[in-house]
This record gives C-alpha cells, sequence and structure tokens, in this order.
C-alpha cells in the first residue's frame, strides 16, 4: 500500500539540539533568509536566549548576515555584534535555501562590547548580573569560532539525520500499520468468499469487516440484479447503527449507481455538496458486472479528527468492491451451473418417468412436494435444495429395471417384484460418484423404508431412516395414490391425506405427517396439469402418426 503524501518536514533546531548547546553557552536560532527568527518551544526561559534573541541590536545585525549568507554559496561564521558570533547552516527544501540554522556563539570579548548594555536593555535584564552569568559560561573566544563551527555543523547533522531515520521509521511503521489493515480485511473477506454461499451474507459480512476496519458510522452495499433498472436494490447490507439513516443511505446509493461513471470512486468531502450527512467524508465505490454499474458499496460519515476521505480508505473499498465483483461472478456462474445441473437431472428422471404414461412427472412432482416439506420444517436454504434433487433422483434407479416390468399392467409375480425392489440400490450405485452427493444418496437409496422397520433396502426404522428419505417417502406415496393406474383411477386428495394420517408412526414418520398435510397443493395441482396436458399432446401426436 503506498503511504499517505506528507509535505516535506521542515527542518529547524530541535529541543535536543538546542538543549545540548546550550550547556555549552551557546544559543541556536531557526531564522528565515530574511534574518526574521522562529518560534522557538525553548524560547523565554532562558536568559542567554533572551539575550540574543530579544535584543534589537542582535536581531538588526542578524538580518544584515543573512543578507551576505545569502549570496554565498558555503556562508561563514560573522562576527554579527562585537563579541557575539553567529555560525550559520543553511537550511535547503528541493535544492533552495528557505532558512538558516544560526549558532550564537558569545565570547569573552562581548563584555568589552559598546553593544552589551543596548543587548542588555533589549533583553530586559539586568547588566551586571548578565555579566556575572556570562562570566560563568564556558570560556571561548573570537579565535575558538572556526573550531566551534566545525563542531556545531556536525551536530546539527547528526541531529538531522537523527530526525530523517526518526521520520523514515514513523513512515514504514504507519504503513506497515496500514498495510497490516489492508492485509487483514482482504484475508478475512477471502476466507468469507470460501464460506458464504449467498451474495446477501457475503455483503453483510464485508460490510461488518469494513466498518471494523474503517473510521466510518456506516457501511453499506447495495446491487441491483439486472443493471439499475429497479427502484428497490436485489441485495442490500448495512452496517451501522439506526435504521432510519440506513434506509437514507440505500435511497442515497440507488441514485448514485444511476449516475456513477464505472471508472471511478465517488468521494465526497466533508464540505463537498450532494454527500450523505453534513460536514464529513462519503467515499461511494462502484460495484462493476461486464463494465456496468450494478451496484455500489458506500463508506458515511467519517469518525476521525481528518475529516477527509484518506487514500487508506480508498484503497481497503476499492478492494472491498473488486472482492464483492468476483464472488457477485462467481454466484452467478454456481447458479448457472446448478441449474444445467438440474436441469441434466430432469431430463434424465424424465426419461424414466416416459417408460410408463402413468408416471409421467412423477420425478419432478416428488421432487416439489419434498421441498416443499423441507421448507416447511425451517430447513435452511442448503438443506432444501439437497431434499429437492433427491427427490428429483429418487427412482434413478428404474433405468436398470426392464421396461416390461415397469410398464406391465396389474400385479408383478414374486421375481418382478425383485426387480422393483432393487432400483433404490441401483440408484444409489449410478449417482455414488457425484462429489457432494452423501445426502442425496441417502435420500435415493432409502426412500422406501418404512417408519416401522417392515420397509427396503435395509429394514431401517423410526430416526435410524435418514430424514431425507422419511420426506421423499411420504411425497412419493402421496404422488403415487393421486396419480391413476392402468388398473385403477387416482384417489381423490383428501382419501390420500387420510390414508397418510392413518399410516402416521407405521409408514411415515409421525412428525412429519402433519407438516405435510399442512402444506398449500395449489402448485402441486399445477403441475399435475401441466403434466396431464402434455401427457394428451403426446396421446394426440401418437395418434395423428398412427
Ligand atoms: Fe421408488
Amino acid at each position: 500500500m503506498s503511504s499517505v503524501s506528507r509535505p516535506t518536514r521542515m527542518l529547524v533546531a530541535t529541543d535536543r539540539q538546542q538543549d545540548r548547546l546550550r550547556e555549552a553557552g551557546i544559543v541556536l536560532l531557526t531564522c528565515d533568509t530574511n534574518g526574521r527568527t522562529m518560534p522557538s518551544t525553548r524560547a523565554g526561559a532562558d536568559w542567554l536566549w533572551s539575550l540574543v534573541a530579544r535584543s534589537g541590536v542582535v536581531l538588526r545585525a542578524l538580518a544584515g548576515c543573512c543578507e551576505a549568507w545569502n549570496d554565498q554559496e558555503r556562508p561563514t561564521p560573522t562576527e554579527g555584534v562585537p563579541g557575539l558570533w553567529f555560525v550559520p547552516i543553511p537550511i535547503e527544501e528541493r535544492r533552495t535555501r528557505t532558512a538558516y540554522g544560526v549558532a550564537c556563539i558569545p565570547c569573552t570579548e562581548i563584555l568589552d562590547s559598546e553593544y552589551f548594555s543596548a543587548m542588555c536593555q533589549g533583553a530586559r535584564l539586568d547588566a551586571t548580573w548578565c555579566r556575572s552569568q556570562l562570566e560563568m559560561l564556558p570560556p571561548a573566544s573570537s579565535t575558538d569560532v572556526d573550531r566551534l563551527a566545525v563542531l556545531v555543523r556536525g551536530a546539527w547533522q547528526d541531529e538531522q539525520r537523527r530526525c530523517s531515520d526518526e521520520q523514515v521509521i514513523e513512515d514504514v511503521g504507519r504503513e506497515l500499520g496500514e498495510s497490516y489493515e489492508e492485509i487483514n480485511l482482504l484475508y478475512s473477506i477471502t476466507r468469507n468468499m470460501t464460506e458464504v454461499d449467498c451474495p446477501e451474507r457475503f455483503l453483510s459480512v464485508t460490510c461488518e469487516e469494513l466498518r471494523q476496519q474503517l473510521p466510518y458510522a456506516w457501511v453499506v452495499a447495495l446491487v441491483e440484479g439486472t443493471g439499475a433498472t429497479s427502484e428497490v436494490p436485489d441485495h442490500v447490507a448495512v452496517a451501522g447503527d439506526s435504521s432510519r439513516e440506513a434506509d437514507d443511505l440505500v435511497r442515497f446509493g440507488t441514485r448514485l449507481v444511476r449516475s456513477a461513471a464505472p471508472d471511478r470512486p465517488i468521494v465526497f468531502g466533508p464540505d463537498d455538496p450532494g454527500g450523505f450527512g453534513d460536514g464529513c467524508a462519503t467515499i461511494a465505490q462502484p460495484i462493476l458486472r461486464d463494465g456496468q454499474v450494478i451496484g455500489m458499496l458506500m463508506a458515511a460519515c467519517k469518525e476521525a479528527d481528518d475529516q477527509d476521505a484518506s487514500s487508506v480508505d480508498m484503497k481497503l473499498m476499492s478492494a472491498a468492491a473488486s472482492h464483492i465483483e468476483i464472488f457477485l461472478e462467481n454466484a452467478g456462474l454456481y447458479e448457472d451451473l446448478n441449474a444445467m445441473f438440474l436441469g441434466t437431472l430432469e431430463s434424465l428422471t424424465a426419461s424414466i418417468d416416459a417408460k410408463d404414461r402413468y408416471t409421467c412427472g412423477h420425478s419432478r412432482r416428488v421432487a416439489m412436494l419434498s421441498r416443499q416439506l423441507a421448507e416447511a420444517c425451517g430447513c435452511d436454504a442448503n438443506l432444501v435444495n439437497r431434499v429437492h434433487i433427491a427427490g428429483l433422483v429418487h427412482d434413478v434407479g428404474k433405468i436398470g429395471v426392464p421396461e416390461r416390468v415397469l410398464v406391465k399392467p396389474g400385479r408383478l409375480d414374486e421375481h418382478e417384484v425383485d426387480w422393483i425392489r432393487r432400483h433404490p440400490e441401483m440408484g444409489h450405485r449410478i449417482l455414488r460418484d457425484i462429489p457432494n452427493f452423501e445426502d442425496v444418496l441417502e435420500g435415493v437409496l432409502h426412500h422406501h423404508e418404512r417408519w416401522d422397520g417392515s420397509g427396503y433396502p435395509c429394514s431401517l426404522s423410526g430416526n435410524d431412516i435418514p430424514r431425507v428419505a422419511r420426506m421423499i417417502a411420504i411425497a412419493d406415496a402421496f404422488d403415487a395414490m393421486m396419480s391413476s393406474r392402468t388398473y385403477r383411477r387416482g384417489m381423490a386428495r383428501s382419501q390420500v391425506l387420510a390414508e397418510l394420517e392413518a399410516c402416521s408412526g407405521t409408514q411415515f414418520d409421525p412428525e412429519l405427517v402433519p407438516v405435510f398435510l399442512s402444506l398449500d397443493f395449489s402448485s402441486y395441482g399445477d403441475l399435475v396439469e401441466e403434466h396431464t396436458a402434455a401427457e394428451e399432446d403426446g396421446d394426440a401426436s401418437r395418434g395423428r402418426a398412427a
């Protein structure tokens, strides 16, 4: 992560430098190129500093010296007032001299200077007391100045190098902190991409992660399904505190989706009109699909001293939006793949059902009823989906049963019954190599088990029978009784439901039966009509062909 750009730090005399030179009887000032001194935290409390920096005589001399130094490539020590030497250290920014560090060295000659009284007066110091203080300083004379200048300049360079190193350490530390934040966020989001399987949940956890990392009161994500055509987004996630403001934010974001350019985020500064909330920054990062803006990831109401959106804020939002785009694309691909898989299974089971006109559409109807039962039992979306698939393929093993047995009118002999009873195991064998199909396989293998243990193929009883299989067993029996056969007409729904109730606790799970009885069968009725119409069309076609 790149660092936030910072202005170059002005090099000035540090407190540490001033303290060390002061111990040697030297005052260190910083002044601009016109000789105007700059404020110092060490100023005011020290008599020597006052004698140098508050005396008009000295300050005028300093200004004159600066004028001369400005013309010198390497300015040299200058005696500003008799007995007071200035050692200039040029300060440059981008190769331009902008200031001077000035070491002011009072020498013993100052005590004989005709300006001494004026200096004390300017600094509001008693001349006699001041003289006694100067006499106690480490002795220096004008002949020592050149040697002292070498030491002062060396000390200055060391201190500036130390400050520069500190600045580098501070910058590296800050960048490390920012990098950690980004890596931590990306790690969390990436982990969520593998653990979360629906867009709503992924958007929600991503907003929560951002809310924890960024100093904003709100993080909101909204995604529209088909490219900004609806008034209400398909997916919305909010991390923040107040639902009222969240609704406002969603409306605000929905407007932005319609106007945003796909190639850059929208950033509202604290004083920009059009932002969300007054006096605080808002970042809106577009979420794209195929280059089109389909949503917006927003961080609003910054909670920090610096109210502007920082480059770190922008980086994290951009990274999170990219992950959302990848997740949504993957979710779309997974949905397509799942639909294709289901379509293939439907075709396969339809071809088996079609062997017998009386079982036409049976698998789809059992799948739908099983799904409804699973939903009514409060199963999660994933399990509901698995139950649906298991219902769809529950009789796939009939593909291995001779057609003459499947379509035989009337009663089957013992040998034929054996064939039929083998279909759950054959179905299991056909499907067992499909990855992650374990729960579906259980439904296929055990859908003819009975609650009392008298079923097949394993004679399981009660809760030993997998729940998926117990659900399919009820749906299967319901549709079988509702459907007509060559040897009987389909039963009335009320009769079928009464039969299921009567067999509750013997053939069927006594907890599932009441749930099944309470289902809404209108969708089932629609599906029966659809299959009946398709079968009649088939009969008509066969009639014309004959
Ligand atoms: Fe079956």
